[in-house]
């Protein structure tokens, strides 16, 4: 079997005992299929230095090797707050009032991704099989092919993707589709976003698409093509019911003195919907009073790209959000709101989820939320809770079970907090079952299998 050789800028390094686990889905799920199928995890470090680095650093651990790079100061600037956070994050979520686009970043972007390629291309072997991910490292396929790679390579984009009229709204976003003509696969979460992808592309380059859905360009084919990325849930309903014996587990069910607890569990990132979640909630304890003192709304929310402005500015709009609510309804025995600027370990998140009777995922748009599929999975089967998911979540398109609604609309989402807190026994369960079809069925080592055999089997690549 071919060496796998995964490629993301965020990597999950064995964890030294009691550090805090880095946030974020995309590390998660490529960390469960790699634990599966072992082979090489090539990302940054993690760590800033005045130079990026030309080599790469060697770790075992189990049967992965990490290889990792220090990114420069400025590089990392350019790269990862300003043209990856600032330019690219907005656009792939529909957000063209929040782009910032400047040409010295995409410099930045593309110098970082050479580097990147620079440092990989020397511990390659001819038959590695080469899965790049995610926004960050778009333009790796061309470097690594214009330094001789002749591998298949492949890249699974984690983000949603937005219409043409949206994209091509990026200034030179020619350098991104060109880039994207360099891998043999690209997968996206949904068909949605794979159709707007191929969208772009076909009129892009005035071409067709084969009956297989590969872009027919004038020197080589690409296979576009959905496939949800999904998570380990037998690992996750274990890790839940251990949990729930464990000592966090009992703090958290004394503190809440017998009320019904919300959750929601998010990077603090303006994609999340976190304002209109928190608006509500407040339009939940004003419109139905009966839940006063009766339930308690946790939202953990750790810090992400703290050094790009628009995550600093929702950080004080949530901090006045929160204050707002908790002032207005709070009881001398009863805070409303809990609101958490810090991450847990996914053990004690599974112990959370399954005292929630409510799991509240309401981004405005969200590749997949594997916090989703997370929740359900972590459930008692004999006293689920409600998932309430946004419609523009990926997983949505899975969980149509859940109880999914308009997070631009606060009154309805209000007036679903309700509905999930007095949800009887029997449509819970009935919910709940058919959720976990998916989520058992789609598993991340599924996933990666899917995408695996695509891309060994896709055409020989041909050097740029
Ligand atoms: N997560 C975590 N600790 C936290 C918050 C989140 O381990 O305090 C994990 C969570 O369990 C999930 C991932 O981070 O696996 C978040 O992935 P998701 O797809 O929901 O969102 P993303 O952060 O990738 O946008
Ligand atoms: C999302 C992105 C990932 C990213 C993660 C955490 O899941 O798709 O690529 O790693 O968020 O963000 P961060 O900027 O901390 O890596």
């Amino acid at each position: 079997m071919a060496r796998l050789v995964i490629v993301s800028n965020r990597i999950m390094l064995p964890r030294a005992h009691g550090e805090r686990e880095r946030a974020g889905g995309m590390a998660v799920a490529l960390r469960d299929a790699l634990r599966a199928r072992g082979g090489l995890w090539f990302g940054w470090s993690g760590e800033t230095a005045d130079a990026t680095s030309t080599a790469a650093k060697i770790a075992q651990s189990g049967r992965i090797q990490f290889a990792t790079i220090d990114l420069g100061r400025a590089d990392h600037d350019q790269y990862y707050n300003r043209f990856s956070n600032g330019t690219l994050w907005p656009l792939l979520h529909y957000r063209l009032g929040l782009l910032e686009f400047r040409q010295e970043s995409l410099d930045g972007y593309l110098r970082v991704n050479e580097a990147f390629s620079h440092a990989l291309r020397p511990l390659l072997r001819p038959d590695d099989l080469v899965w790049v991910h995610d926004y960050h490292l778009i333009p790796l396929a061309a470097s690594l092919r214009k330094h001789g790679a002749a591998n298949r390579i492949g890249l699974f984009l984690h983000t949603s993707f937005p219409p043409p009229a949206l994209f091509t709204a990026l200034p030179r976003y020619e350098v991104l589709a060109d880039a994207l003509t360099a891998y043999d696969v690209v997968g996206l979460q949904t068909e949605d976003d794979r159709a707007n992808l191929s969208s772009v592309m076909t009129t892009h380059y005035r071409c067709g698409t084969t009956a297989r859905g590969e872009l027919d360009l004038p020197t080589r084919r690409v296979l576009l093509c959905a496939m949800p990325v999904g998570i380990d849930a037998a690992a996750m309903a274990e890790m839940a019911e251990t949990a729930s014996a464990g000592s966090e587990q009992r703090r958290l069910v004394d503190s809440l003195v017998g009320r019904q607890l919300i959750l929601g569990v998010d990077r603090l990132d303006y994609s999340k919907g976190l304002p209109q979640r928190f608006e509500a909630y407040e339009r939940l304890l004003s419109g139905f009073a009966e839940h006063r003192s009766r339930v308690t709304f946790m939202q953990i929310a750790p810090v992400s790209r703290g050094e790009v402005r628009q995550y600093r500015e929702l950080r004080r709009d949530l901090d006045r959000l929160a204050g707002r609510i908790n002032g207005r309804f709070a009881e001398f025995d009863w805070v409303p709101v809990r609101y958490l600027n810090r991450s847990f370990s996914r053990q004690t998140l599974a112990g959370f989820y399954r005292h929630a009777r409510v799991g509240l995922v309401t981004p405005l748009r969200d590749g997949m939320n594997l916090v989703a599929k997370e929740y359900v999975a972590a459930q008692n089967a004999g006293d689920p809770g409600v998932l309430v998911l946004s419609r523009f979540a990926g997983a949505a398109h899975e969980l149509t079970d859940a109880l999914l609604v308009n997070p631009f609309d606060v009154d309805a989402m209000g007036e679903a907090i309700h509905r999930a807190l007095t949800m009887s026994l029997a449509e819970r369960q009935a919910r709940w079952r058919a959720m976990m079809r998916p989520i058992t069925t789609n598993t991340a080592v599924a996933w990666q299998e899917t995408f695996l055999k695509l891309l060994q089997n896709a055409a020989a690549a041909t050097a740029a």
